[in-house]
């Protein structure tokens, strides 16, 4: 199967399966598995922070996030479209009493600075308190601009509301800028990372911050079922993600540029290769056929979502040939329908 449909489909690499077999191991509820321990200090080392928690997901490290941040009747705000308002189940509402409070995006993935002030509730017995700010980069692909960082980070700090940023794909936007990541994350008080995307490890996110705030997510997570026990054998290949894969995630960049400009061959797809930042490509299907052309591809054994928008997402399992293969399959299957 040649899969376009997200990053998180990457196979585990030869390396890491044999650090995964070979990883020394403990229970991790007790602090003893030395692969994890090893695995959060050397990533807090490198992100410059107090400490990080191996979480079992990007949702999970969002979800203690916020309920570390906020207590019950606590609000966050953040962007109509954040993975951790819009996709995650509401889980900071279900699980920690939290209000979102959601603001739109703009065209560029960031949350106006304007807007988030307009939200923020004065300390009044009718309003929640409004305690954090969540903003996502990359979100949908986009890097959010370097330039918002200091405006955001003055904001919070005058409105005494903590900072965080959901990094599933922080890597990608620090590569895509050419930038160390710690020049985006010495703004915020916290952020996540997830290994299991572009990254390629099988499991796994990052949480980072202060030690307290640390401290505070493991009992959360314990509390929600979280407590790892030899799950060394997980952190051994988020070790390897961590440490290598950030490196190869141009090259997902530049397959995306391709795939997006060989679609721009194709008549019945608007698509604006200048639009393309990171590893994924939107393309509108403008005869509405799109779920037609996915159960079409998929008996060609090559797999995308077939929405409106079609998101094309490039990751370690695809490369130049799997993207003229799409590319064949996409004419073919207009060919065959004319
Ligand atoms: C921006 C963002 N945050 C968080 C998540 C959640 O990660 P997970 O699927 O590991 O729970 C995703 C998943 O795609 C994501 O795209």
């Amino acid at each position: 199967m040649i899969d376009f449909r997200s990053d998180t489909v990457t196979q585990p690499t030869i390396e890491m399966r044999r650090a995964m077999a070979d990883a020394p191991v403990g229970d991790d509820v007790y602090g003893d598995d030395p692969t994890i321990a090893h695995l959060q200090r050397s990533a807090a080392e490198r992100m410059g922070t107090e400490a990080a928690l191996f979480c079992t997901s990007g949702t999970q490290a969002n979800l203690l996030a916020l309920m570390s941040h906020c207590g019950r009747g606590d609000e966050y705000i953040c962007g109509l479209q954040a993975h951790n308002f819009k996709y995650e189940q509401g889980g900071a509402a279900v699980l920690g009493s939290i209000q979102p409070q959601p603001v739109v995006n703009q065209a560029d993935g960031s949350l106006a600075i304007d807007d988030i002030r307009a939200v923020i509730k004065p300390d009044d017995v009718h309003f929640a308190r409004t305690k954090l700010v969540s903003v996502e980069n990359t979100i949908g692909g986009r890097v959010l601009p370097m330039n918002y960082w200091p405006a955001i980070q003055q904001l919070c700090h005058s409105q005494q509301l903590a900072l965080h940023i959901d990094g599933a794909r922080l890597f990608n936007a620090s590569v895509q800028l050419g930038v160390d990541i710690q020049s985006i994350t010495r703004h915020v008080d916290t952020f996540t990372i997830c290994l299991s995307k572009g990254l390629a490890a099988p499991v796994g996110a990052l949480l980072f911050g202060s030690k307290d705030f640390i401290q505070q997510a493991t009992r959360i997570r314990k509390m929600l079922g979280g407590g790892w026990r030899q799950a060394g054998i997980l952190a051994a290949a988020g070790q390897i993600a961590f440490d290598v894969m950030p490196e190869r995630l141009s090259d997902d960049h530049v397959l995306a540029h391709y795939l997006a400009k060989r679609l721009t061959e194709i008549d019945e797809f608007e698509v604006d290769p200048l639009s393309v930042q990171t590893n994924m490509v939107y393309a509108r299907c403008m005869q509405g056929r799109s779920r037609e052309l996915q159960i079409y591809l998929q008996s060609r054994d090559i797999l995308i979502f077939g929405g409106d928008p079609i998101r094309f997402v490039t990751h370690l399992d695809v490369n130049q040939a799997s993207v003229d293969t799409l590319i064949k399959g996409i004419k073919d299957f207009y060919t065959r329908s004319i």
